[in-house]
């Protein structure tokens, strides 16, 4: 069985910066997203960081049905058992409250919500229960707090709040552990489609939050960190 640790969302920003930092520490991983050429592109500036680690890619729209069992499916032919997952992929689509409609509810709950709850169950479903499983949910600072204009992204955060803390709640005892991480505003290509003309030119550089996030996840194998939250020094 070979160990690997699935980052959703992998192809740029936090995802990709975790990737680099689980290749340099000799871990294999598998990013996923949904633009293949953005994946092949991300797997090409992993495997610079990479003396013995395996990389892959697989298309996958985790809000997708199919797209996640298909995942599963690959993941079981290949006899690859999870190790870490980063369910990491998400988006920001920014509406006054009087503005929202059907579909921003769809486009914002589809990774942030949706994809995270189906991708967690087809891991631990395919996860052996005698195998050790960290899910480590990467939520936001709009998990914790209200914030104008953000009312949908707000809705779907704390609803994978909910979802993180039920898990933890019913997988309690077994050997499967939930980390629980709020970042704060980080300079990605997350701002490019959210165009709400926001000055991110102070927020936290990806690669700064990773390492936060990978310190923890990784540190002593006897102890655990539950919830991460990370922003900037004022
Ligand atoms: N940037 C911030 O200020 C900030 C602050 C707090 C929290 N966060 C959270 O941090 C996480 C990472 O965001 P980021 O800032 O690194 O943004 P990013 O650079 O835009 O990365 C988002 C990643 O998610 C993937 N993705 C989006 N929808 C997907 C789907 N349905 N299925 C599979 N992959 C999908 C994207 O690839 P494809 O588009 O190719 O699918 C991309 O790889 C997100 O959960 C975000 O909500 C961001």
């Amino acid at each position: 069985m070979k160990k690997i640790s699935i980052i959703s969302g992998g192809s740029s920003g936090l995802g990709l910066a975790i990737a680099e930092l689980l290749v340099k520490n000799g871990k294999n991983v598998i990013i996923l997203g949904r633009d293949g050429e953005k994946l092949s592109k991300a797997a090409r500036r992993l495997s610079m960081f990479s003396e013995t680690a395996h990389i892959s890619t697989l298309v996958c729209n985790i809000g997708n049905e199919k797209d996640v069992k298909n995942t599963g499916k690959f993941l079981k032919e290949h006899k690859i058992v999870t190790e870490y997952l980063f369910n990491n992929a998400g988006r920001g689509l920014f509406n006054p409250v009087t503005e929202s409609t059907a579909k921003l509810v769809d486009d914002v709950f589809e990774a942030n919500i949706k994809g995270m709850i189906l991708l967690t169950t087809e891991i631990l479903k395919i996860t052996p229960e005698k195998e050790e499983l960290t899910i480590v949910n990467i939520m936001s600072t709009s998990a914790l707090y209200g914030r104008d204009q953000e009312s949908i992204y707000c809705a779907a955060k704390w609803g994978a709040r909910g979802y993180t803390e039920a898990l933890r709640t019913e997988l309690k005892g077994t050997k499967r552990n939930i980390i629980a991480v709020y970042p704060g505003g980080m300079k990605t290509d997350f701002w490019k489609i959210t165009s709400d003309g926001r000055d991110i030119s102070g927020f936290m550089d990806p690669g700064d939050v990773a390492e936060k996030i990978v310190n923890a996840v990784l540190g002593p194998d006897k102890l655990i960190v539950t919830d991460i939250t990370i922003n900037r020094k004022k």
